[in-house]
Protein backbone atom coordinates (compact mmCIF):
# COMPACT_ATOMS: atom_id res chain seq x y z
CA UNK A 1 0.00 0.00 0.00
CA UNK A 2 2.94 2.58 1.08
CA UNK A 3 4.80 1.34 -2.03
CA UNK A 4 1.72 1.87 -4.35
CA UNK A 5 1.37 5.36 -3.11
CA UNK A 6 4.80 6.19 -3.59
CA UNK A 7 5.24 5.13 -7.13
CA UNK A 8 2.24 7.48 -8.15
CA UNK A 9 4.04 10.12 -6.57
CA UNK A 10 7.40 9.50 -8.37
CA UNK A 11 5.08 9.29 -11.50
CA UNK A 12 3.99 12.49 -10.87
CA UNK A 13 7.36 14.29 -9.99
CA UNK A 14 9.11 12.56 -12.87
CA UNK A 15 6.32 14.36 -15.45
CA UNK A 16 7.04 17.51 -13.61
CA UNK A 17 10.75 16.80 -14.47
CA UNK A 18 10.13 16.49 -17.84
CA UNK A 19 8.43 19.82 -18.79
CA UNK A 20 10.70 21.53 -16.71
CA UNK A 21 13.28 23.51 -18.07
CA UNK A 22 15.75 23.87 -15.55
CA UNK A 23 17.52 20.34 -15.23
CA UNK A 24 21.25 19.76 -14.80
CA UNK A 25 21.87 16.22 -14.12
CA UNK A 26 23.95 15.61 -17.25
CA UNK A 27 25.02 11.82 -18.09
CA UNK A 28 28.13 10.75 -16.05
CA UNK A 29 29.66 8.58 -18.46
CA UNK A 30 32.55 10.44 -18.16
CA UNK A 31 33.20 9.68 -14.35
CA UNK A 32 34.05 6.25 -13.12
CA UNK A 33 34.73 4.54 -10.05
CA UNK A 34 38.11 3.55 -11.07
CA UNK A 35 39.27 6.90 -12.05
CA UNK A 36 42.44 7.07 -9.98
CA UNK A 37 43.06 3.94 -9.67
CA UNK A 38 46.31 4.01 -12.03
CA UNK A 39 46.69 7.73 -11.43
CA UNK A 40 46.70 7.82 -7.84
CA UNK A 41 45.97 4.06 -6.58
CA UNK A 42 46.35 5.43 -2.75
CA UNK A 43 44.39 8.68 -3.22
CA UNK A 44 40.87 7.06 -1.48
CA UNK A 45 42.86 5.83 1.43
CA UNK A 46 44.33 9.04 2.35
CA UNK A 47 41.20 10.87 2.18
CA UNK A 48 39.30 7.93 4.18
CA UNK A 49 42.54 8.52 6.53
CA UNK A 50 42.18 11.91 7.00
CA UNK A 51 38.37 12.03 7.06
CA UNK A 52 38.44 9.49 10.15
CA UNK A 53 41.04 12.27 11.60
CA UNK A 54 39.43 15.33 11.39
CA UNK A 55 36.31 13.69 13.15
CA UNK A 56 38.08 11.72 15.71
CA UNK A 57 39.23 15.19 16.13
CA UNK A 58 35.99 17.18 16.55
CA UNK A 59 32.98 14.60 15.72
CA UNK A 60 30.90 17.59 14.27
CA UNK A 61 33.20 17.50 11.30
CA UNK A 62 31.38 14.71 9.70
CA UNK A 63 28.28 16.39 9.19
CA UNK A 64 30.13 19.45 8.09
CA UNK A 65 31.58 17.53 5.26
CA UNK A 66 28.77 16.31 4.14
CA UNK A 67 26.93 19.63 3.96
CA UNK A 68 29.79 20.94 1.97
CA UNK A 69 29.57 18.26 -0.78
CA UNK A 70 25.35 19.73 -0.82
CA UNK A 71 26.48 23.14 -1.11
CA UNK A 72 29.10 22.58 -3.92
CA UNK A 73 26.79 20.39 -5.92
CA UNK A 74 23.67 22.81 -6.08
CA UNK A 75 25.40 25.84 -7.57
CA UNK A 76 26.73 25.00 -10.97
CA UNK A 77 27.13 21.90 -10.07
CA UNK A 78 30.36 19.51 -8.61
CA UNK A 79 32.87 21.56 -9.18
CA UNK A 80 34.34 22.79 -6.22
CA UNK A 81 33.79 26.31 -6.37
CA UNK A 82 32.64 26.52 -2.99
CA UNK A 83 35.69 26.39 -1.67
CA UNK A 84 37.52 28.94 -3.79
CA UNK A 85 38.40 31.99 -1.27
CA UNK A 86 37.20 35.77 -1.63
CA UNK A 87 40.11 38.43 -2.12
CA UNK A 88 40.05 42.07 -3.71
CA UNK A 89 39.33 41.15 -7.30
CA UNK A 90 37.17 37.70 -6.98
CA UNK A 91 33.83 36.96 -5.45
CA UNK A 92 33.45 33.23 -4.56
CA UNK A 93 30.58 31.66 -2.60
CA UNK A 94 31.94 31.49 1.13
CA UNK A 95 30.11 34.48 1.97
CA UNK A 96 26.64 33.57 0.45
CA UNK A 97 23.92 33.63 2.94
CA UNK A 98 23.66 29.87 3.24
CA UNK A 99 27.51 29.58 3.16
CA UNK A 100 28.75 32.67 5.46
CA UNK A 101 29.51 31.60 9.36
CA UNK A 102 27.84 28.30 9.02
CA UNK A 103 29.84 26.13 6.20
CA UNK A 104 32.67 24.74 7.75
CA UNK A 105 35.68 22.11 7.16
CA UNK A 106 37.58 23.66 4.60
CA UNK A 107 40.49 23.26 6.70
CA UNK A 108 40.28 19.53 6.52
CA UNK A 109 39.69 19.71 2.88
CA UNK A 110 43.16 21.79 2.56
CA UNK A 111 44.82 19.17 4.62
CA UNK A 112 43.23 16.10 2.43
CA UNK A 113 44.32 18.23 -0.52
CA UNK A 114 48.00 18.90 0.49
CA UNK A 115 48.74 14.86 1.70
CA UNK A 116 47.27 13.77 -1.99
CA UNK A 117 49.48 16.74 -3.34
CA UNK A 118 52.75 14.70 -1.87
CA UNK A 119 50.93 11.76 -3.56
CA UNK A 120 50.16 12.80 -7.09
CA UNK A 121 50.83 16.57 -7.60
CA UNK A 122 48.54 17.92 -9.74
CA UNK A 123 45.83 14.73 -10.00
CA UNK A 124 43.14 14.20 -7.52
CA UNK A 125 40.59 17.48 -7.94
CA UNK A 126 39.53 19.34 -4.95
CA UNK A 127 35.38 18.24 -6.40
CA UNK A 128 36.53 14.56 -6.33
CA UNK A 129 37.71 14.82 -2.68
CA UNK A 130 34.45 16.64 -1.73
CA UNK A 131 32.67 14.02 -3.31
CA UNK A 132 34.72 11.07 -1.67
CA UNK A 133 35.14 12.86 1.69
CA UNK A 134 30.88 13.00 1.69
CA UNK A 135 30.86 9.84 1.53
CA UNK A 136 33.48 8.37 4.10
CA UNK A 137 32.21 10.91 6.63
CA UNK A 138 28.71 9.08 6.70
CA UNK A 139 30.41 5.58 6.62
CA UNK A 140 32.38 6.81 9.45
CA UNK A 141 29.40 7.77 11.70
CA UNK A 142 27.65 4.42 11.24
CA UNK A 143 25.74 5.45 7.67
CA UNK A 144 25.80 3.11 4.47
CA UNK A 145 28.70 2.91 2.18
CA UNK A 146 28.10 3.49 -1.67
CA UNK A 147 30.83 3.41 -4.74
CA UNK A 148 31.55 7.07 -5.67
CA UNK A 149 32.47 7.96 -9.36
CA UNK A 150 35.29 10.10 -9.79
CA UNK A 151 37.17 12.30 -12.24
CA UNK A 152 35.33 15.44 -11.48
CA UNK A 153 37.33 18.92 -12.07
CA UNK A 154 37.33 21.99 -10.84
CA UNK A 155 35.80 25.36 -11.60
CA UNK A 156 37.70 28.50 -12.15
CA UNK A 157 34.88 31.04 -11.62
CA UNK A 158 32.21 30.35 -8.68
CA UNK A 159 29.18 32.63 -8.32
CA UNK A 160 27.90 34.40 -5.00
CA UNK A 161 24.43 35.37 -7.03
CA UNK A 162 23.43 31.58 -8.11
CA UNK A 163 24.98 30.50 -4.55
CA UNK A 164 22.43 32.67 -3.03
CA UNK A 165 19.86 31.55 -5.24
CA UNK A 166 20.48 27.93 -5.75
CA UNK A 167 20.77 26.92 -1.84
CA UNK A 168 17.23 25.81 -0.11
CA UNK A 169 16.53 28.13 2.80
CA UNK A 170 15.29 26.32 6.17
CA UNK A 171 11.80 28.61 5.42
CA UNK A 172 10.94 26.90 2.26
CA UNK A 173 7.65 24.87 2.74
CA UNK A 174 7.30 21.33 0.68
CA UNK A 175 6.64 22.96 -2.64
CA UNK A 176 9.65 24.86 -2.44
CA UNK A 177 11.72 22.41 -1.86
CA UNK A 178 10.21 19.93 -4.40
CA UNK A 179 11.03 23.12 -7.24
CA UNK A 180 14.48 23.69 -5.90
CA UNK A 181 15.36 19.38 -5.60
CA UNK A 182 13.77 18.97 -8.90
CA UNK A 183 15.44 22.35 -10.82
CA UNK A 184 18.71 19.93 -10.18
CA UNK A 185 17.08 16.28 -11.71
CA UNK A 186 16.44 14.95 -8.28
CA UNK A 187 12.76 13.35 -6.99
CA UNK A 188 10.78 13.51 -4.32
CA UNK A 189 12.21 10.84 -2.99
CA UNK A 190 15.83 12.03 -3.58
CA UNK A 191 14.59 15.05 -1.54
CA UNK A 192 13.34 12.98 1.42
CA UNK A 193 16.08 10.64 1.43
CA UNK A 194 18.59 12.93 1.25
CA UNK A 195 17.12 15.71 4.18
CA UNK A 196 17.74 12.95 6.27
CA UNK A 197 21.53 13.53 6.11
CA UNK A 198 20.23 16.15 9.07
CA UNK A 199 20.26 13.04 11.33
CA UNK A 200 24.13 14.55 12.54
CA UNK A 201 25.32 18.20 12.62
CA UNK A 202 24.05 21.41 14.36
CA UNK A 203 21.95 24.65 12.98
CA UNK A 204 22.55 27.96 14.53
CA UNK A 205 19.33 29.38 16.65
CA UNK A 206 18.81 31.96 13.52
CA UNK A 207 17.71 29.03 11.07
CA UNK A 208 15.27 27.62 13.40
CA UNK A 209 14.11 30.40 15.29
CA UNK A 210 11.15 30.84 13.27
CA UNK A 211 9.78 27.56 13.31
CA UNK A 212 10.24 27.73 17.24
CA UNK A 213 8.25 30.92 17.89
CA UNK A 214 5.91 31.20 14.92
CA UNK A 215 5.05 27.33 13.66
CA UNK A 216 2.09 25.28 14.88
CA UNK A 217 3.58 22.09 13.29
CA UNK A 218 6.12 21.75 16.16
CA UNK A 219 5.51 19.94 19.49
CA UNK A 220 4.57 22.43 22.38
CA UNK A 221 7.11 20.97 24.57
CA UNK A 222 10.13 20.48 22.12
CA UNK A 223 9.48 24.51 21.07
CA UNK A 224 9.65 26.11 24.56
CA UNK A 225 12.93 23.90 25.96
CA UNK A 226 14.41 25.06 22.55
CA UNK A 227 13.42 28.65 23.15
CA UNK A 228 15.30 28.38 26.72
CA UNK A 229 18.44 28.45 24.34
CA UNK A 230 17.49 30.34 21.19
CA UNK A 231 15.59 34.06 22.55
CA UNK A 232 13.10 35.25 20.44
CA UNK A 233 16.02 38.02 19.68
CA UNK A 234 19.92 37.41 20.30
CA UNK A 235 22.38 34.49 20.72
CA UNK A 236 21.63 33.78 16.78
CA UNK A 237 24.69 31.60 16.75
CA UNK A 238 23.64 29.43 19.41
CA UNK A 239 23.51 25.66 18.28
CA UNK A 240 21.39 22.61 18.92
CA UNK A 241 21.08 19.20 17.40
CA UNK A 242 19.26 18.71 14.18
CA UNK A 243 18.68 15.27 15.68
CA UNK A 244 17.62 15.74 18.72
CA UNK A 245 18.91 12.25 20.36
CA UNK A 246 22.01 11.36 17.96
CA UNK A 247 23.60 14.14 16.13
CA UNK A 248 26.64 12.25 15.54
CA UNK A 249 25.17 8.99 14.67
CA UNK A 250 24.21 8.18 11.33
CA UNK A 251 21.06 6.09 12.15
CA UNK A 252 17.18 7.23 11.03
CA UNK A 253 16.16 8.69 14.26
CA UNK A 254 15.19 12.20 12.11
CA UNK A 255 12.69 10.43 10.67
CA UNK A 256 11.44 9.25 13.97
CA UNK A 257 11.29 13.31 15.07
CA UNK A 258 9.37 14.24 12.11
CA UNK A 259 6.87 11.88 13.19
CA UNK A 260 7.01 13.57 17.23
CA UNK A 261 6.86 16.90 15.47
CA UNK A 262 10.50 17.52 16.80
CA UNK A 263 11.90 17.88 13.58
CA UNK A 264 14.20 21.38 14.03
CA UNK A 265 13.83 23.08 10.87
CA UNK A 266 10.84 24.24 9.21
CA UNK A 267 12.11 22.81 5.95
CA UNK A 268 12.55 19.22 8.17
CA UNK A 269 9.01 19.39 9.31
CA UNK A 270 7.62 20.39 5.92
CA UNK A 271 8.03 16.98 4.86
CA UNK A 272 5.83 15.37 7.63
CA UNK A 273 2.84 16.93 8.66
CA UNK A 274 0.23 14.03 8.58
CA UNK A 275 -1.13 15.11 5.38
CA UNK A 276 1.37 15.62 3.21
CA UNK A 277 3.04 13.78 -0.34
CA UNK A 278 5.72 12.78 1.91
CA UNK A 279 4.29 11.23 4.73
CA UNK A 280 4.41 7.99 3.86
CA UNK A 281 8.19 7.88 2.89
CA UNK A 282 9.19 9.63 6.14
CA UNK A 283 6.98 6.91 7.98
CA UNK A 284 8.57 3.88 5.69
CA UNK A 285 12.10 5.53 6.60
CA UNK A 286 11.43 6.25 10.35
CA UNK A 287 10.50 2.03 10.65
CA UNK A 288 12.82 0.59 8.12
CA UNK A 289 16.68 1.92 8.51
CA UNK A 290 17.62 -0.04 5.38
CA UNK A 291 14.96 1.26 3.18
CA UNK A 292 16.41 4.74 3.90
CA UNK A 293 19.99 3.88 4.01
CA UNK A 294 19.30 2.45 0.03
CA UNK A 295 17.58 5.62 -1.15
CA UNK A 296 20.21 8.00 0.61
CA UNK A 297 22.89 5.97 -0.97
CA UNK A 298 21.09 5.83 -4.10
CA UNK A 299 20.46 9.90 -3.87
CA UNK A 300 23.63 10.69 -3.11
CA UNK A 301 25.71 9.08 -5.65
CA UNK A 302 22.80 11.02 -8.09
CA UNK A 303 23.54 14.03 -6.22
CA UNK A 304 26.97 13.79 -6.72
CA UNK A 305 26.54 13.33 -10.43
CA UNK A 306 25.20 16.96 -11.50
CA UNK A 307 26.77 18.85 -13.69
CA UNK A 308 30.70 17.72 -13.45
CA UNK A 309 33.47 19.44 -15.23
CA UNK A 310 35.33 16.71 -16.88
CA UNK A 311 37.44 16.14 -20.31
CA UNK A 312 39.67 19.17 -21.16
CA UNK A 313 36.76 21.50 -18.79
CA UNK A 314 37.83 22.93 -15.69
CA UNK A 315 41.19 22.49 -14.05
CA UNK A 316 42.83 20.01 -11.57
CA UNK A 317 43.77 22.90 -8.78
CA UNK A 318 46.96 22.47 -6.56
CA UNK A 319 44.96 24.81 -3.95
CA UNK A 320 41.40 23.93 -3.09
CA UNK A 321 41.29 27.72 -2.27
CA UNK A 322 42.34 29.30 -5.87
CA UNK A 323 42.33 28.84 -9.09
CA UNK A 324 46.20 27.80 -10.70
C1 LIG B 1 16.25 20.00 1.93
C2 LIG B 1 16.78 21.20 1.97
C3 LIG B 1 17.78 21.59 3.00
C4 LIG B 1 17.72 22.70 3.77
C5 LIG B 1 16.66 23.78 3.74
C6 LIG B 1 18.87 22.66 4.64
C7 LIG B 1 19.17 23.64 5.57
C8 LIG B 1 20.16 23.52 6.54
C9 LIG B 1 20.39 24.48 7.57
C10 LIG B 1 19.65 25.78 7.75
C11 LIG B 1 21.40 24.00 8.35
C12 LIG B 1 22.00 24.67 9.58
C13 LIG B 1 22.98 25.75 9.15
C14 LIG B 1 23.34 26.69 10.26
O1 LIG B 1 22.47 27.04 11.04
O2 LIG B 1 24.52 27.10 10.31
C15 LIG B 1 21.81 22.74 7.80
C16 LIG B 1 22.79 21.94 8.32
C17 LIG B 1 23.20 20.76 7.74
N1 LIG B 1 22.77 20.27 6.52
FE1 LIG B 1 21.16 20.86 5.49
N2 LIG B 1 19.59 21.54 4.39
C18 LIG B 1 18.97 20.85 3.38
C19 LIG B 1 19.41 19.69 2.79
C20 LIG B 1 20.60 19.06 3.11
C21 LIG B 1 21.20 18.02 2.33
C22 LIG B 1 20.66 17.49 1.00
C23 LIG B 1 22.33 17.65 2.98
C24 LIG B 1 23.36 16.63 2.58
C25 LIG B 1 23.14 15.59 1.81
C26 LIG B 1 22.42 18.45 4.18
C27 LIG B 1 23.36 18.32 5.16
C28 LIG B 1 23.43 19.10 6.29
C29 LIG B 1 24.29 18.79 7.42
C30 LIG B 1 25.12 17.53 7.59
C31 LIG B 1 24.17 19.85 8.32
C32 LIG B 1 24.94 20.05 9.64
C33 LIG B 1 26.28 20.68 9.32
C34 LIG B 1 27.18 20.93 10.51
O3 LIG B 1 26.87 20.58 11.63
O4 LIG B 1 28.25 21.52 10.27
N3 LIG B 1 21.36 19.31 4.21
N4 LIG B 1 21.04 22.47 6.69
C1 LIG C 1 40.49 19.93 16.09
O1 LIG C 1 39.24 20.53 16.27
C2 LIG C 1 39.29 21.84 16.83
C3 LIG C 1 37.85 22.29 17.05
O2 LIG C 1 37.19 21.41 17.90
C4 LIG C 1 40.02 22.76 15.89
O3 LIG C 1 40.12 24.05 16.44
C5 LIG C 1 41.42 22.20 15.63
O4 LIG C 1 42.04 22.98 14.63
C6 LIG C 1 41.33 20.76 15.14
N1 LIG C 1 42.67 20.22 15.06
C7 LIG C 1 43.07 19.48 14.04
C8 LIG C 1 44.45 18.97 14.09
O5 LIG C 1 42.35 19.25 13.09
C1 LIG D 1 29.65 37.45 6.29
O1 LIG D 1 29.73 37.47 7.69
C2 LIG D 1 30.53 38.51 8.22
C3 LIG D 1 30.51 38.38 9.74
O2 LIG D 1 31.23 37.29 10.14
C4 LIG D 1 29.96 39.85 7.83
O3 LIG D 1 30.82 40.88 8.29
C5 LIG D 1 29.85 39.92 6.33
O4 LIG D 1 29.19 41.12 5.97
C6 LIG D 1 29.07 38.74 5.79
N1 LIG D 1 29.11 38.77 4.33
C7 LIG D 1 28.03 38.88 3.58
C8 LIG D 1 28.22 38.95 2.12
O5 LIG D 1 26.90 38.91 4.06
C1 LIG E 1 5.10 27.88 -0.54
O1 LIG E 1 5.95 28.99 -0.60
C2 LIG E 1 5.81 29.74 -1.78
C3 LIG E 1 6.94 30.76 -1.83
O2 LIG E 1 7.06 31.43 -0.62
C4 LIG E 1 4.42 30.36 -1.80
O3 LIG E 1 4.23 31.14 -2.97
C5 LIG E 1 3.40 29.26 -1.76
O4 LIG E 1 2.10 29.81 -1.64
C6 LIG E 1 3.63 28.33 -0.60
N1 LIG E 1 2.81 27.14 -0.77
C7 LIG E 1 2.10 26.61 0.19
C8 LIG E 1 1.32 25.39 -0.15
O5 LIG E 1 2.11 27.07 1.31
C1 LIG F 1 6.52 35.68 13.99
O1 LIG F 1 5.47 36.25 13.22
C2 LIG F 1 5.17 37.58 13.56
C3 LIG F 1 3.94 38.00 12.79
O2 LIG F 1 4.02 37.60 11.44
C4 LIG F 1 6.39 38.46 13.24
O3 LIG F 1 6.14 39.78 13.59
C5 LIG F 1 7.58 37.95 14.06
O4 LIG F 1 8.74 38.66 13.70
C6 LIG F 1 7.80 36.48 13.81
N1 LIG F 1 8.80 36.02 14.75
C7 LIG F 1 9.82 35.29 14.40
C8 LIG F 1 10.80 34.90 15.47
O5 LIG F 1 10.00 34.94 13.24
C1 LIG G 1 8.38 9.74 19.76
O1 LIG G 1 7.35 9.82 20.71
C2 LIG G 1 7.07 8.57 21.34
C3 LIG G 1 5.85 8.75 22.23
O2 LIG G 1 6.02 9.86 23.04
C4 LIG G 1 8.29 8.12 22.10
O3 LIG G 1 8.05 6.84 22.70
C5 LIG G 1 9.47 7.98 21.16
O4 LIG G 1 10.65 7.67 21.88
C6 LIG G 1 9.66 9.28 20.40
N1 LIG G 1 10.67 9.08 19.38
C7 LIG G 1 11.80 9.72 19.39
C8 LIG G 1 12.76 9.41 18.30
O5 LIG G 1 12.07 10.57 20.23
C1 LIG H 1 -5.07 17.48 3.43
O1 LIG H 1 -4.60 18.00 2.20
C2 LIG H 1 -5.59 18.17 1.21
C3 LIG H 1 -4.92 18.68 -0.07
O2 LIG H 1 -3.60 18.31 -0.14
C4 LIG H 1 -6.65 19.16 1.69
O3 LIG H 1 -7.66 19.25 0.72
C5 LIG H 1 -7.22 18.67 3.02
O4 LIG H 1 -8.09 19.66 3.53
C6 LIG H 1 -6.12 18.43 4.03
N1 LIG H 1 -6.69 17.85 5.24
C7 LIG H 1 -6.32 18.23 6.44
C8 LIG H 1 -6.96 17.51 7.60
O5 LIG H 1 -5.49 19.11 6.62
C1 LIG I 1 12.74 -3.15 5.44
O1 LIG I 1 12.43 -3.13 4.08
C2 LIG I 1 13.06 -4.18 3.36
C3 LIG I 1 12.82 -3.91 1.88
O2 LIG I 1 11.49 -3.58 1.64
C4 LIG I 1 12.48 -5.50 3.84
O3 LIG I 1 13.09 -6.56 3.14
C5 LIG I 1 12.76 -5.64 5.32
O4 LIG I 1 12.15 -6.79 5.81
C6 LIG I 1 12.24 -4.42 6.08
N1 LIG I 1 12.71 -4.49 7.45
C7 LIG I 1 11.94 -4.22 8.46
C8 LIG I 1 12.56 -4.31 9.80
O5 LIG I 1 10.76 -3.92 8.31
C1 LIG J 1 32.83 29.18 -15.35
O1 LIG J 1 33.73 28.13 -15.67
C2 LIG J 1 33.15 27.10 -16.41
C3 LIG J 1 34.16 25.99 -16.56
O2 LIG J 1 35.44 26.48 -16.81
C4 LIG J 1 32.68 27.67 -17.76
O3 LIG J 1 32.03 26.65 -18.46
C5 LIG J 1 31.72 28.80 -17.50
O4 LIG J 1 31.36 29.40 -18.71
C6 LIG J 1 32.34 29.85 -16.62
N1 LIG J 1 31.37 30.88 -16.31
C7 LIG J 1 31.68 32.15 -16.33
C8 LIG J 1 30.59 33.10 -15.96
O5 LIG J 1 32.78 32.55 -16.63
C1 LIG K 1 41.76 35.93 -6.37
O1 LIG K 1 41.05 34.72 -6.53
C2 LIG K 1 40.95 34.29 -7.87
C3 LIG K 1 40.10 33.04 -7.89
O2 LIG K 1 40.69 32.03 -7.11
C4 LIG K 1 42.34 34.05 -8.44
O3 LIG K 1 42.23 33.73 -9.80
C5 LIG K 1 43.20 35.29 -8.28
O4 LIG K 1 44.52 34.97 -8.65
C6 LIG K 1 43.19 35.75 -6.84
N1 LIG K 1 43.89 36.99 -6.74
C7 LIG K 1 44.87 37.17 -5.86
C8 LIG K 1 45.50 38.52 -5.82
O5 LIG K 1 45.24 36.28 -5.10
Amino acid sequence: MVEFSMAGHDLLFLVLIVVSVGTTVRADSQLSTDYYQSKCPDALSIVQQEVAAAIQNETRMGASLLRLHFHDCFVNGCDASILLDDNATFVGEKTAGANNNSVRGYDVIDKIKAKLEEACPGVVSCADILTIAARDSVVYLGGPSWEVSLGRRDSTNASRDAANSLIPAPSFNLTALISSFSAHGLSLKNLVALSGAHTIGLARCTSFRQHIYNDTDIDSCFANSLQQSCPFSGNDDALENLDLQTPTCFDNLYYQNLLNKTGLLHSDQELYNGNSSTDSLVQTYATNTSVFFEDFSTAMVKMGNIDPLTGSEGEIRTNCRKVN
